[in-house]
């Protein structure tokens, strides 16, 4: 599948099969979220989930976790490496670019691998610190559910384009 395809293909899914993917899959997948671009080096920790009573509090704990992936992996960040690195701006901006980065190419990584993945945000960062065991200053960024998914998900939203504009704001690009 070329990375184009990919992209047109990647949706968030929310109805998956109760098996998760296969090891080699997980394999596959883990790469693509350590491959993306990295802010700093240390930076950035994954955690598979797939302790079904982990996947479970998650689920519970999370108001954003509306779908019942088996499994997750959670994108997080070591807050002292970032704050070493970059100051205050690697806490609050450079860590969480990080972190959306490997999101994105375990999103486009996934039609290949024939999965589905869903972003999940929607939580109290404390909350998720406590469940996954994270020391203080690692913060969890990003949930990506994982799965088989059963059902193509619905249309895309309308409202999904971005503005793009030319030079300055404001200057529709592409217009003549
Ligand atoms: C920053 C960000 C946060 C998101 N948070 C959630 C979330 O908490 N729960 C969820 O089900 N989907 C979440 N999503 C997925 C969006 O709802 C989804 O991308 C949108 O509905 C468009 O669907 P599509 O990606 O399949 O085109 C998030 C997406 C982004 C980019």
């Amino acid at each position: 599948m070329t990375v184009f395809e990919a992209m047109r293909r990647r949706r968030m899914h929310r109805q998956y099969r109760p098996e998760p993917p296969d090891q080699e899959t997980l394999e596959r997948l883990v790469y693509a979220a350590g491959r993306a671009q990295v802010a700093r080096p240390g930076i950035r920790h994954l955690i598979v989930i797939t302790d079904p009573r982990i996947v479970h509090t998650l689920r519970q704990a999370c108001p954003g976790f509306v779908n019942d992936a088996p499994m997750a992996i959670a994108i997080c960040s070591d807050l002292e490496r970032s704050e070493e690195e970059s100051g205050i701006r690697g806490v609050e901006v450079v860590s969480r670019l990080d972190a959306g980065a490997s999101a994105a190419f375990m999103a486009i990584a996934a039609p290949a691998l024939e999965i589905g993945v869903c972003k999940i945000t929607s939580w109290s960062e404390e909350v998720v610190q406590a469940i996954l065991g994270l020391p203080d200053h690692v913060r969890p960024e990003v949930l990506m559910a994982v799965g088989i998914p059963v059902a193509n998900p619905s249309k895309p939203l309308k409202g999904f384009q971005p503005s793009v504009h030319a030079d300055r704001f404001g200057h529709p690009w592409g217009a003549p």
